[in-house]
C-alpha cells in the first residue's frame, strides 16, 4: 500500500477536487500542501455542489482527517467563510476531522491589497492572478516577515512582526499610490479571529507521522497544475508556489520516499484562466464550444475560462519534471459529438521542430503547436462507468493520449458526479 499525491499535469481546473473526493473513500486523510484559497474544487455528490478553496476536498467523508500543511498559505477569513459555507451544507468540521499546520504562513489584509495594486501597477501586462494576495504571502515567507499560525498565540509577537512588516509594505502602498494600512487595525482583526483558528492548529508533520507509522493511507491533494509552477511552469504567468510532486513533501514535513503513486490529472483538452501563453488556444468555435460544454468557467473568480485542444507535448514535460506516474483524465464527456479532434503533438519554433516548451517567455508565446488530428466519436461517454461502455473511436484518443504523454491512464472520468469514474488501476496498490 502506498500513499498517492494528486498534481495538477495542465494550468489548473483539472478536476483534481472530484478526483481527491472519489480518491478520499480509499485514504484515512488527505493533506493539502501548497497554494491557498486561490484554488477552487469543486465535488458533485449525488447532484449537490460543493466548493472547496482551502479546505481539503476529504473534508466532506465523516471519518477522513484533512490536514491544512505548511506549505499552504493560509487566510484566515476566507478559512473561516469557508468552514461556515460548508456546515450549512451539511458537513462537519471540528478540531479531531481539521487540522492546521502550526508553522503555516498567513495571508493578510496587506497581502490582496498588495496582490491587487500590482497588478494594477503592471498596467497592460497583468499576470491576471486571482487577487487572493497569494504571491505577496508568499514573498512574505520567504523574506522571513510572515506571521505562521503558531503566532496568533501570541499577540506581542504578532505586533511586533506587524509593525516590521507594514514598515515595509506601507513604503511600497505609498509609493503604488495606495492608502497605507494600519499595522494595529490587522492586529485588532486578527485578535478577533485568532481563537476560531487556533482551535485547528496541530504539530501536522507529528500527527503525519504517527498516521504512516499505524499504516494509515495518505492522499495529498496538489492545488493548481504543474504549467503554474513557478519553477517549471509559464512564468512569470504563474502563481507562487511548487505543484510538483516533491511539494507534497516539503509542505507536509514528510519525506519524499513517503509518497508512493503521484497521479496528475489532466484534462481531456486544456483551459487556463488569466494572462500567459497557451500555444493550442482556440479562440474561435470550438473554443466557445469547449467552454460551453464543460462549463469552463473560474469556481474561485467565475472568470471565463480561455479553452483550446489537448496539448500531449505540454501534458509529457509536466509528466516528467512533475514526477508524475500515471495520469486521471477528466471531462472526455465534454469533446462527445466533435466530427475531429487535435492534438498538439509538438511546436514549431522560428521555423525548428521542438517538442517541449521552451523557458522563454518570447519563445513561449512564440510557438506553434504541431497536431495531429482523428476522427471524434458520436455516441456519449457521459456518465459511463465501464470501460466496456466508451466507444471505440473515444478509446482510440485515450490510448493515442497514453503513448504520446507516455504514462498510463489510472483513472478516467466521465462526468462531474463522484461515481461517473472509471478505475484502471488503484493508485493505492499499484506501484509508481
Ligand atoms: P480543480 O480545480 O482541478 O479541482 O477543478 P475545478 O473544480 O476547478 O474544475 C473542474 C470542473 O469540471 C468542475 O466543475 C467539476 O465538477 C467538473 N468535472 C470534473 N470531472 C469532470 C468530468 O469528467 N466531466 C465533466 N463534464 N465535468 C467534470
Ligand atoms: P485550482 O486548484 C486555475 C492562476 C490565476 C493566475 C495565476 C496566478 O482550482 O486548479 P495567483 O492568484 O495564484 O497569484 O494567480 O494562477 N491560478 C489558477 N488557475 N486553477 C487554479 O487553482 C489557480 N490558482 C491560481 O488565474 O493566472
Ligand atoms: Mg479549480
Amino acid at each position: 500500500m502506498s500513499n498517492v499525491a494528486v498534481i495538477g499535469s495542465q494550468w489548473g481546473d483539472e478536476g483534481k477536487g472530484k478526483i481527491v473526493d472519489w480518491l478520499s473513500n480509499r485514504a484515512d486523510v488527505v493533506v493539502r500542501f501548497q497554494g491557498g484559497h486561490n484554488a477552487g474544487h469543486t465535488l458533485v455528490i449525488d447532484g449537490v455542489e460543493y466548493k472547496l478553496h482551502l479546505l481539503p476536498s476529504g473534508i466532506v467523508r465523516k471519518a477522513k482527517v484533512s490536514i491544512i500543511g505548511n506549505g499552504v498559505v493560509i487566510d484566515p477569513w476566507a478559512l473561516s467563510k469557508e468552514i461556515e459555507t460548508i456546515r450549512k451544507q451539511g458537513v462537519e468540521v471540528n478540531p479531531q476531522k481539521l487540522m492546521i499546520a502550526e508553522n503555516a504562513p498567513l495571508i493578510l489584509p496587506v497581502h490582496s491589497a498588495l496582490d491587487e495594486a500590482m497588478e494594477k501597477a503592471r498596467g497592460n501586462n497583468p499576470i491576471g492572478t486571482t487577487k487572493r494576495g497569494i504571491g505577496p504571502a508568499y514573498e512574505d515567507k520567504i523574506a522571513r516577515r510572515a506571521l505562521r499560525v503558531c503566532d496568533l498565540e501570541y499577540p506581542e509577537v504578532m505586533k511586533r512582526k506587524l509593525d516590521r512588516m507594514m514598515l515595509h509594505h506601507n513604503a511600497l502602498l505609498k509609493g503604488l499610490g495606495c492608502d497605507e494600512i494600519s499595522p494595529d487595525d490587522i492586529l485588532e482583526q486578527l485578535l478577533e479571529i485568532r481563537d476560531e483558528i487556533l482551535q485547528y492548529k496541530a504539530v501536522t508533520w507529528l500527527v503525519l507521522d504517527k498516521f504512516r507509522q499505524e499504516g494509515k493511507k495518505i492522499l495529498f491533494e496538489g492545488a493548481q497544475g504543474m504549467m503554474l509552477d513557478v519553477d517549471h511552469g509559464t512564468y512569470p504567468y504563474v502563481t507562487s508556489s511548487n505543484m510538483a510532486s516533491a511539494q507534497a513533501a516539503t509542505g507536509s514535513g514528510m519525506s519524499p520516499d513517503s509518497i508512493g503513486y503521484v497521479l496528475g490529472i489532466t484534462k481531456a483538452y486544456t483551459t487556463r484562466v488569466g494572462e500567459g501563453p497557451f500555444p493550442t488556444e482556440q479562440d474561435n468555435e470550438i473554443g466557445h464550444f469547449l467552454g460551453e460544454k464543460g462549463h469552463e468557467f473560474g469556481t474561485t473568480t467565475g472568470r471565463k475560462r480561455r479553452c483550446g485542444w489537448f496539448d500531449a507535448a505540454l501534458v509529457r514535460q509536466t509528466i516528467k519534471v512533475g514526477g508524475i506516474h500515471g495520469i486521471a483524465l477528466t471531462k472526455l464527456d465534454v469533446l462527445d459529438g466533435l466530427d475531429e479532434i487535435k492534438i498538439c503533438v509538438g511546436y514549431e519554433l522560428n521555423g525548428s521542430r521542438i517538442d517541449y516548451i521552451p523557458a522563454s517567455s518570447v519563445e513561449q508565446a512564440a510557438l506553434k503547436p504541431v497536431y495531429e488530428t482523428i476522427e471524434g466519436w458520436k455516441d456519449s461517454t457521459r456518465g459511463a462507468r465501464s470501460w466496456g461502455d466508451i466507444p471505440a473511436q473515444a478509446v482510440k484518443y485515450v490510448r493515442m493520449i497514453e503513448g504520446l504523454v507516455e504514462a498510463p491512464v489510472t483513472l478516467l472520468s466521465t462526468s462531474p458526479e463522484r461515481d461517473d469514474t472509471i478505475l484502471m488501476h488503484d493508485p493505492f496498490t499499484v506501484k509508481g
